[in-house]
């Protein structure tokens, strides 16, 4: 009952807002900056609207905060300097450990070998890798994120750390459409233009680029704080094989990321989505290397990881606080060993990730039953220059405050059922 009128009242406010900002004509930038401007309250509203967490943002809140306070609060200096990301598609952990090429890189990082995608299919756990959770998203089709989720973008932002997301053969700075270069560009591969606060905000925009800049930002001394690397679909092993991927990556370890200037202040995590088989576990071949210390080179870490554990991380390192999703869930968030030691973190021990869960379900959310773009019509409906079929002010603020009603009591009833299935 507590729970449920803690709801009612943040979707009271939410309409208030909603409502006011559609006298604005800038919808995006009000829901945007009042994400980005207290993390700690923003979280909770964004989370008690978000189905796929309620029933345990007030828990993963408190946890999570008491866990970054223990570490903001010793006011440690960042583990590392820099945090990148790779993600390669759709390959088995097995199948990855046996072939050569993923083999001799393994030798210069620390293999995570118990580390799990948090759902099937791909985009779904892109965005989870951004907002801590797939938002109900369960396939790969054309989504607009509204703009008032927060993500790690808005995280980051505020402590005034930098961003980029380099997308191979994307078409241009911020591009937007489902598909680039006939589909070797796509969009359910980039973490970032998904979202609307970034999509449809075109400062945000402008950290969406071409993944040839890399090449130049290395040189130039210029790459930010936090980057996603994604590959084009036959690199990433989507459309071609894991065995492409791997020489693909090796070519690319050996040239783009050879510079050792770069690789010492810069933790890089190479992952892959998802694995094959849903009837299987979702495990994937995960590695840590770069700024790691060299003792721990050619060295493998047992500890149970999933995609939110690259949040988690990242949050600790820099006492970002957190989302209240799955990045601050202990369970299914540990971070990564080595940064935990030195920060003195907690990690919770689970020998085998399996018995968590096989992170092959469906996970209900915002998203869930949304058409593709209705949520982009919402946000739209605000603005001076939208696409003419926007509804009146009136009208969108009934529509957003009967969705609002109608997530808020499935997020109620539903909460405790899917609890076990929040990923
Ligand atoms: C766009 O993003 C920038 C950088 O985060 C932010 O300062 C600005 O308020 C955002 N604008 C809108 C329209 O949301
Ligand atoms: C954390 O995730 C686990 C595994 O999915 C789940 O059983 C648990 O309910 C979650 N805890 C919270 C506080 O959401
Ligand atoms: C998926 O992961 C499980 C557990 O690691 C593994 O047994 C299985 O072979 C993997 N992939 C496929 C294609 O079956
Ligand atoms: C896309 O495919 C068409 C037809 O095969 C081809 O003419 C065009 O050059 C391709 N465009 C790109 C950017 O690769
Ligand atoms: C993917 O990128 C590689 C260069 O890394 C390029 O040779 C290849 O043509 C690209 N694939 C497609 C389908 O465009
Ligand atoms: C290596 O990386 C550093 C840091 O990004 C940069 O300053 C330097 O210019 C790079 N060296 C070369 C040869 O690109
Ligand atoms: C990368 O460099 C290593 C060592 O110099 C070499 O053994 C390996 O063949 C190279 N791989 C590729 C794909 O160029
Ligand atoms: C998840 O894996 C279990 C065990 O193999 C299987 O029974 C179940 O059908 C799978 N779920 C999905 C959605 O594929
Ligand atoms: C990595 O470790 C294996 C044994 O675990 C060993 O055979 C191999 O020589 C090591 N490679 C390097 C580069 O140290
Ligand atoms: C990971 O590797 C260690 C040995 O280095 C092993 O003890 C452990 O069982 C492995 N974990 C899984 C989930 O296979
Ligand atoms: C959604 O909007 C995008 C961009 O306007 C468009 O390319 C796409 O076709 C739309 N998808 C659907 C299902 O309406
Ligand atoms: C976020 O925006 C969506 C789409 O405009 C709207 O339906 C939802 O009510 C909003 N949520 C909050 C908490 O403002």
């Amino acid at each position: 009952m507590r729970s449920l009128s803690i709801i009612c009242l943040t979707a009271l406010a939410a309409v208030a807002s909603v409502a006011a900002q559609d006298t604005t004509s800038s919808t995006t930038t009000s829901s945007t900056s009042s994400v980005s401007s207290t993390s700690a309250s923003s979280t909770e509203s964004t989370s008690s609207t978000d189905s796929s967490s309620d029933s345990s943002s007030a828990t993963s809140t408190s946890t999570s905060s008491a866990a970054s306070s223990s570490s903001t609060g010793s006011s440690s200096s960042p583990v590392f300097k820099r945090f990148m990301q790779i993600w390669l598609e759709n390959t088995d952990y097995e199948t990855a450990t046996t072939l050569p090429v993923y083999q001799q890189i393994a030798e210069q990082g620390i293999l995570l070998n118990n580390t799990y995608a948090v759902t099937h299919p791909s985009e779904p756990n892109y965005i989870a890798a951004a907002a801590g959770s797939n938002l109900g998203i369960t396939d790969d089709a054309y989504y607009n994120i509204p703009a008032n989720v927060s993500s790690i973008y808005d995280l980051l932002e505020d402590k005034g750390l930098k961003w980029k997301v380099y997308q191979e053969d994307i078409p241009s700075v911020g591009y937007t459409d489902f598909l680039g270069h006939n589909g070797s560009y796509v969009r359910k591969h980039d973490p970032a233009i998904i979202f609307d606060s970034v999509g449809l905000n075109q400062t945000r925009a402008q950290n969406v680029v071409p993944a040839t800049q890399l090449a130049s930002d290395i040189a130039a001394g210029l790459v930010p704080d936090w980057v996603f690397y994604t590959p084009n679909m036959t690199n990433d092993g989507h459309d071609s094989s894991a065995e492409v991927a791997g020489n693909w990556l090796a070519g690319f370890l050996n040239t783009t990321l050879s510079n050792q200037t770069f690789l010492q202040e810069t933790l890089v995590l190479i992952t892959f989505d998802e694995n094959e088989t849903y009837a299987k576990a979702n495990r994937v071949w995960t590695l840590l290397m770069g700024a790691i210390p060299s003792n721990l080179k050619n060295t493998t870490d047992p500890t149970f990881y999933t995609h939110y554990s690259s949040l988690s991380t990242v949050e600790q390192n820099w006492g970002l606080g957190n989302l209240g999703r799955g990045d601050a869930n202990k369970t299914l968030a540990n971070v990564y060993d080595f940064v935990a030691k030195q920060i003195n973190y907690q990690n919770v021990n689970i020998a085998n990730g399996s018995s968590v869960s096989f992170f092959n379900e469906t996970i209900d959310g915002l998203m869930t039953n949304k058409s593709y773009n209705a949520t982009h019509q919402s946000s739209a409906s605000g603005s001076a220059s939208g696409s003419g079929s926007a509804p009146a002010a009136s009208g969108s603020s009934t529509s957003d405050a009967s969705i609002l009603t109608t997530s808020a009591v499935a997020v109620s009833v539903a909460g405790a059922v899917f609890a076990s299935l929040i990923l």
